[in-house]
């Protein structure tokens, strides 16, 4: 008998390992996302923005470690879109990548496309949003990974708070941006810093528009927090509590606590809380968020606020107006805390543990060392330019200002059209070398050159990339994002990088592995990439302002020998130009 019962469970087992994993991984979880206007009311002011679906922010995906995603988008406004999933590898799909003439052209008025692609050996929190012009600042939304395995962090978490840090104009977006390429000016800055779409009680007319949560004492709460601000690093602290660090992009790391997190456009922290403090009668504190300043340009050095609640054994659920008196977490970094930032940087490893190894290239096949930073540009013939000295602003990296293309490159390149006019290298060094964070950087010739500079690398290259902050006009922390890749940071260091000396001192042990890094202000930074997904990759600055200046470059992986190391045939429904 028992023997018997013993072999059916055998068989049941056998079954259930065959067709489960199956099951499991050919789950499709399909989204319909409509690109529309909606009229928003902040700070007193009610103005249309561009939304997807009328949410704002947008809506969140959730799926599982190996799921298919199709995200059908219909763009039902009266000017171009594409969308992107920030982080999202797209092994194979680079199709469904999204940056606008890069991967895609653009999705029409009234036009549809769906986005396809597989979420593979990634979890946690990325995002998703537009990427074309301006759009992004109100069309993005969280996108959760849920793991296949239990989280390598043992505490168990009584709820998930998901914070998206954005930023508020009082104006058209779309326009502050035509503005400044047309004048060659500064961007204007925003209004307010939002937590989840929602400024708080330091702005006007906001009180009702604050962010609060209710948690229970003694609770582990894991908060998914996402910057996605259009031009600025942001600081984060909640009150009197410290935050364990246990992820960053999508990628588990050696946890670690601190007082506060800085956190740049583009990048994601997850972080532990524990509800571990004594509320006073109020049963409130505060958590804010300010940027990280580097910048000379005119910025928004407003705070955002919402609190936590801690809920009281006579507690009314609802929270009442007007808000208790506030002050700012004390533990929150000052403006140009640039210290701050730095120590937190180093603190950031990957887990490396034998589930979740840190698989850095030991050695490269190539190196690419460029400056990022901006330009000064004389104005072009019969116009007026209004920028510093009458000239006007630009951004490059090796001195080449990216140009969009009027086609999409990633097209161009598979179907292997000659477009040898549009496209050209990148340079791989910097073309005049000079002291690039020396004193007097405005004596430096400050005209950059146009085009849309790539470059091209043989399926499974171990690329490594040297960023290099500038002085010209103003060293700034930049967040350099890299598409269809993630990277290891081996290194980073102020002032100008030393090929000699800095590889000495990589970190090629447990470097953090991530989709974006913020360069130190006047510093650089070296990531080494695995190239192991063919297609074109947009490589670029997440401050928005300086994508449109030109801080940008495409990286082409070439194709493979076998199939598997292949791009996919371009979907049926890729939008024409
Ligand atoms: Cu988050 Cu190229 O973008
Ligand atoms: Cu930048």
């Amino acid at each position: 008998m028992g023997s018997f019962y013993h072999q059916i469970f055998v068989t049941l087992v056998l079954l259930l390992s065959i067709f489960l994993p199956c099951s499991l991984s050919s789950t499709t979880r399909r989204f319909e996302f409509n690109v529309k206007w909606k009229n928003v009311k902040r700070l007193c002011n009610t103005r249309p923005i561009l939304t997807v679906n009328g949410e704002y922010p947008g809506p969140t995906i959730s799926v599982h470690e190996g799921d298919n995603v199709e995200v059908k988008v219909t763009n039902r406004v009266d000017m171009n879109t594409t969308l992107h999933w920030h982080g999202i590898r797209q092994l194979r799909t680079g199709w469904a990548d999204g940056p606008a003439y890069v991967t895609q052209c653009p999705i029409g008025t009234g036009k549809s496309y769906t986005y396809r692609f597989t979420v593979v050996n990634q979890r946690g929190t990325l995002w998703w949003h537009a990427h074309l012009s301006w759009q992004r600042s109100t069309v993005n939304g969280a996108f959760i990974i849920y793991p296949r395995m239990p989280y390598p962090f043992s505490v168990p978490i009584q709820e998930e708070i998901p914070i998206t840090f954005g930023e508020w104009f009082n104006s058209d977006v779309m326009a502050i941006e035509k503005d400044m390429m047309l004048t060659g000016v500064g961007p204007n800055a925003s209004d307010a810093y939002t937590i989840n779409g929602l400024p708080g009680p330091l702005y006007n007319c906001s009180l009702k528009d604050t962010f609060i949560k209710t948690v229970e004492h003694g609770k582990t709460y894991l908060l998914r927090i996402i910057n996605a601000a259009l031009n600025d690093e942001l600081f984060f602290a909640v009150a009197d509590h410290t935050l364990t660090v246990v992820e960053i992009d999508a990628v588990y790391t050696k946890p670690f606590t601190t007082k506060a997190i800085m956190i740049a456009p583009g990048q994601t922290t997850n972080v532990l809380l524990t509800a571990n403090q004594k509320p006073d009668s109020t049963g409130m504190f505060v958590l804010a968020a300010r940027p990280y300043l580097t910048s000379i340009f005119p910025f928004d050095n407003s705070t955002t606020i919402g609190f936590l609640k801690y809920k009281t054994t006579n507690s009314k659920e609802t929270v009442e107006l007007p808000l208790p008196s506030y002050t700012l977490p004390s533990n929150l970094p000052a403006l140009q805390d640039t210290e701050f930032a730095t120590e937190f940087a180093n603190k950031l490893r990957s887990l490396g543990s034998p589930q979740y190894p840190c698989k850095v290239p030991r050695k490269v096949h190539k190196q690419v060392i460029t400056t990022i930073g901006l330009n000064l540009q004389d104005c072009p013939p019969n116009k007026t330019c209004k920028g510093f000295r009458n000239q006007r602003f630009l951004a490059s990296m090796n001195n080449q200002s990216f140009i969009r293309p009027p086609i999409s490159i990633l097209e161009c390149h598979y179907k292997n059209l000659s477009m040898a006019n549009l496209f050209s290298n990148f340079p791989e060094k910097p073309p005049v070398p000079f002291n690039y964070t020396g004193v007097n950087p405005l004596t430096e010739n400050m005209n950059a050159e146009f085009g849309s500079k790539l470059v091209v690398v043989p399926y499974g290259t171990r690329l490594e990339i040297v960023l290099q902050d500038t002085n010209f006009l103003n060293p700034e922390n930049h967040p350099i994002h890299v598409h269809g890749h993630n990277f290891f940071i081996v290194g980073r260091g102020f002032g100008n990088f030393d090929a000699e000396k800095d590889p000495l001192h990589y970190n090629l042990v447990d470097p953090p592995e991530r989709n974006t890094v913020a360069v130190p202000i006047g510093g650089w930074a070296a990531i080494r990439i695995h190239a192991d997904n063919p297609g074109v990759w947009f490589i670029h600055c997440h401050l928005e302002e300086h994508t449109t200046w030109g801080l940008a470059m495409g990286l082409v992986v070439q194709e493979g020998k076998n199939p598997s190391q292949c791009l996919i045939p371009p979907p049926d429904d890729l939008p024409p130009c």
